[in-house]
């Protein structure tokens, strides 16, 4: 296993108080935390929780929908009004939306100082430097968003520890290419991680605290790593984590249906420490519009998982995405949307209104549906996703849950708060300190809106 020490700087930039925000994803926000435990350790900058104390402001944006996009400018536009009061602050933009405009963001915004991608967030103290280089008023823009083969992580302190969860990123980018999405030209082609480089990071993450690991990328289900060890798959890394005594449950996101194997499936019966969820995005029901859209698979193929998921772990809560409106859908194709939903009947599920992506095929086809007509649309997915979801969770009261406690309540310090392995947020009326990172079982006493309460019942572990 190789062992990673961080460059040691012999000049810093005199930057002292970093203030850095994710807009995007869990894998937009374990980059953003990534990057901060390297700005921390190697150019010994602090924490803030505002941009107006900050020197250095850093956005990690998300490029998957215009309105996302839209965001980034809106933000960066106030933090600018901080940079006409004090010109000495330094504003970076990162993330997907950096790496798909570049030196477009600057020429919008030239307040911006440093543009970095998902792949080379690493070399922001570099880029810094060069920026920090010139007095305040002179300085240049820098920019870096290539696509470096996945040495990112060679270049990045071990993570710091937030709580009894914690978040490994098993494999980077995507080379799926759907019509519709700008992650393969964001993040670049998929690579898997080195299998002892993960299990390294697990075993820090643990050795800190953490209970609950969650593995992630883009399609961890296409996770493969064809080493000393031979041919490694998700299944595999599900089985060495689980081995480790500490580790007390194990989630993985996001999954395609495409490279949802037997093996992996199998692990939903095997596996106890896997929690009884999955986040599985079918996005449409429409099998003409699955093979637009290059999704590689159809809607009985997808229910055929259903089958085989449930077959293996009995009642297996499954979640989605959906995508509404994709161009050239059909009042048909809609129904079929529909129908597929109430045959899967889905927990917690995610629904938007197709947004065309510069660069993408989908991008350039004719898109005809009124905006009116995709609003109805996913008014009518949302409203049936949402009665399922509030039924599965009014089958949770007075039903007795596994919940991993991962701290006090944010607006009542007398409560604990965790999560079941749906990943439902249950408050329990409880405030020992002790609980936190424990594993308890507790009765779910009522059911709000967007989260549960608990009694404890027992402490489990
Ligand atoms: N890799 C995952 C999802 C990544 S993006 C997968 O393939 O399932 C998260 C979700 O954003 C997608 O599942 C999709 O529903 C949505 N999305 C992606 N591109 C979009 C677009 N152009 N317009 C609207 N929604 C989009
Ligand atoms: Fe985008 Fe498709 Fe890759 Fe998911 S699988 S990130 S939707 S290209
Ligand atoms: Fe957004 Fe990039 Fe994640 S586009 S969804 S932040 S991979």
């Amino acid at each position: 296993m190789r062992v990673r020490f961080p460059a040691i700087r012999k000049t810093r930039t005199l930057m002292k108080r970093l203030y850095i925000k994710s807009q995007g994803c869990q894998m937009n926000v374990y980059d953003t935390d990534r990057l901060a435990d390297l700005l921390q350790a190697d150019e010994e900058m602090e924490l803030v929780d505002s941009p107006e104390e900050a020197d250095l402001l850093l956005l990690n944006t998300c490029a998957i929908r215009e309105k996302a996009q839209e965001k980034m400018f809106s933000e960066i536009g106030r933090w600018n009004q901080l940079k006409k009061a004090d010109p000495s602050k330094v504003i970076g933009v990162g993330g997907c939306v950096a790496a798909q405009e570049g030196s477009a963001i600057t020429k919008r915004a030239p307040w911006v100082d440093l543009v970095f991608g998902p792949q080379t967030l690493h070399r922001v103290p570099d880029l810094l430097q060069s920026v920090t280089a010139a007095p305040v008023g002179r300085r240049i823009a820098a920019q870096d968003v290539t696509f470096p083969e996945i040495e990112k992580f060679d270049h990045l302190p071990p993570p710091g520890i937030k709580g009894p969860e914690g978040y490994v990123s098993i494999m980077e980018g995507c080379g799926k290419y759907c019509s519709y999405c700008v992650v393969p030209y964001t993040r670049g082609e998929e690579i898997s991680r080195p299998f002892d480089d993960i299990l390294a990071e697990v075993r820090h993450l643990v050795a800190g605290g953490v209970r609950e690991i969650h593995l992630l990328g883009q399609n961890v289900n296409a996770y493969s790593d064809k080493g000393e060890q031979g041919d490694i798959e998700l299944a595999d890394l599900i089985h060495a984590v689980a081995a480790m005594d500490q580790v007390a449950r194990i989630r993985f996101t996001t999954s395609h249906p495409l490279e949802m194997s037997d093996c992996l499936i199998d692990c939903f019966r095997t596996q106890p420490k896997l929690v009884g969820h999955l986040h599985l995005p079918v996005q449409s029901g429409s099998d003409s519009i699955l093979a637009a859209m290059k999704r590689g698979y159809d809607s009985a193929r997808y229910l055929e998982l259903v089958h085989k998921l449930r077959h293996a772990r009995p009642g297996l809560p499954i979640s989605s995405d959906f995508i509404v409106g994709y161009p050239g859908e059909s009042e048909e194709d809609h129904q079929a949307t529909l129908a597929l939903i109430h045959k899967v009947d889905f927990d917690v599920s995610f629904s938007f209104i197709f947004s065309a992506r510069p660069g993408t095929p989908a991008a350039e086809l004719d898109d005809t549906t009124p905006l009116e007509v995709k609003k109805r649309r996913l008014q009518e997915v949302q409203q049936l996703l949402n009665t399922q979801a509030d039924r599965h969770a009014q089958a949770m009261l007075g039903s007795k849950q596994t919940v991993l406690i991962s701290d006090f309540s944010k607006k009542n310090l007398e409560t604990l708060q965790g999560r079941t392995e749906n990943n439902r947020q249950v408050h329990i009326d409880n405030h020992d300190p002790m609980l936190i990172g424990r594993m308890v079982e507790c009765r779910i006493t009522r059911v709000f809106a967007h989260s549960l309460a608990g009694e404890l019942l027992r402490v489990l572990d």
